[in-house]
């Protein structure tokens, strides 16, 4: 089977050529993402492979099936970047990951309320400039605090896992409840009470029509004054936007983004020494209690060589026409 890898990185690449030995597919790598402008390339190969900021609407689909290509392998769980209706209509195969490490995106998670907690992003400034003031960097116990999971899925779960360990009071809100959450000691909640009564709010549900924004200042203005918010599920979960309004109102107290609605432009690319063009995302690099990652929640050795490996086996079963049950169309 013929690939086309779009979005490669370097430390993509390593996990997938060392899997790939046991597969043995021509795999062609191309740094750019898949979208409109790009997807030409893809013309002539049975596959293409793609991650998050790839972008597959109705034409990008449309040219690729046209150029022969039959299968559509995420290298990630979410998919809300395929028009899956076009992928349909098309006839071609649509393959995901559905977990590779929910434990990897669960702990960066953690990792990013204890930093904003505890300032410890700006400690390790301080620190190097022999600055051992303490002054502005008072934290609070998470014990005790209440934690309010909204999606408690495969990363939803392994992070309650971890908050319960710290002493934390869980509530989540989830449409589909499950006996883990609740053997965990966890409550099911209505998002207004979740809104109303957690310290942490942490988002982990997928993106959908209707949960676009589902943070907004709506749902700000219900929430506890110096709530601390975290993102590591999809960029357009969270009104960025109305954030920003928060924020300056103390009302957000500390916002831990992984991703952002506007990342396809930003994110996995060395743009240090470019004049980036977004208001927002230079509005909220600038606030001392706001942490921005460039979506690497999943970025552990364990989840690479995880995607790797699910992401051939799933190409392997079409390519062998057998049934595939990481497909989602
Ligand atoms: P999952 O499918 O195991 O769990 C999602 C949960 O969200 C399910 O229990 C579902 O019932 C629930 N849900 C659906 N709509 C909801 C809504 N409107 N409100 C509340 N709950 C809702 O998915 P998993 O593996 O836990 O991943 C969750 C999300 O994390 C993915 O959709 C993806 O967007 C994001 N993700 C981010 C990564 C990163 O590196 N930052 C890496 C991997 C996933």
């Amino acid at each position: 089977m013929n690939i086309a890898f779009f979005s490669n990185r370097p430390y993509m690449q390593a996990a997938f050529t060392e899997h790939n030995h046991r597969h043995g597919f021509n795999i062609t790598w191309f740094d750019v993402a898949l979208n409109d402008t790009t997807a030409l390339l893809g013309q002539g190969f049975d596959a293409v492979c793609v991650f998050v900021n790839d972008h597959l609407n109705a034409d990008v689909i449309r040219l690729l099936a046209e150029g022969g290509v039959r299968h559509i392998a995420l290298r990630c769980a979410g998919y809300n970047n395929v028009d899956l209706d076009a992928a349909n209509r098309a006839g071609m195969n649509v393959v995901r990951v559905p977990a590779y490490s929910p434990e990897a995106v669960a702990e960066h998670t953690v990792g990013l309320m204890l930093t904003l907690n505890r300032h410890i992003h700006k400690a390790y400034q301080r620190t190097r400039d022999a600055n051992f003031s303490l002054n502005g960097m008072v934290g609070f116990n998470m014990h005790g605090k209440t934690a309010g999971i909204i999606g408690a899925g495969k990363i939803g779960l392994a992070t309650l896992r971890i908050l319960k360990g710290l002493g934390m009071k869980l509530l989540v809100h989830d449409p589909v409840q499950d006996n883990a959450v609740l053997a965990m000691g966890a409550e099911y909640a209505p998002l207004e009470q979740l809104f109303a009564e957690s310290d942490v709010i942490s988002l982990h549900c997928p993106l959908t029509p209707d949960n676009y924004h589902l943070l907004n200042r709506h749902s700000f203005a219900q929430m506890k004054h110096g709530v601390m918010i975290i993102n590591t599920s999809r960029g357009g979960l969270l009104n960025a936007r109305d954030a920003i309004d928060a924020i300056n109102t103390g009302k957000i107290g500390h916002l831990g983004l992984d991703v952002y609605e506007e990342e396809e432009h930003l994110f996995f690319e060395d743009k240090s020494c470019q004049i980036i063009q977004d208001e927002i995302f230079h509005l909220l690099s600038a606030y001392p209690n706001v942490i921005l990652t460039g979506h690497q929640a999943f970025l552990t050795n364990e989840a690479l060589s995880a995607i790797a490996e699910v992401t051939l086996d799933n190409l392997q079963c079409l390519a062998d026409s057998l049934p595939c049950h990481n497909k989602i169309n």
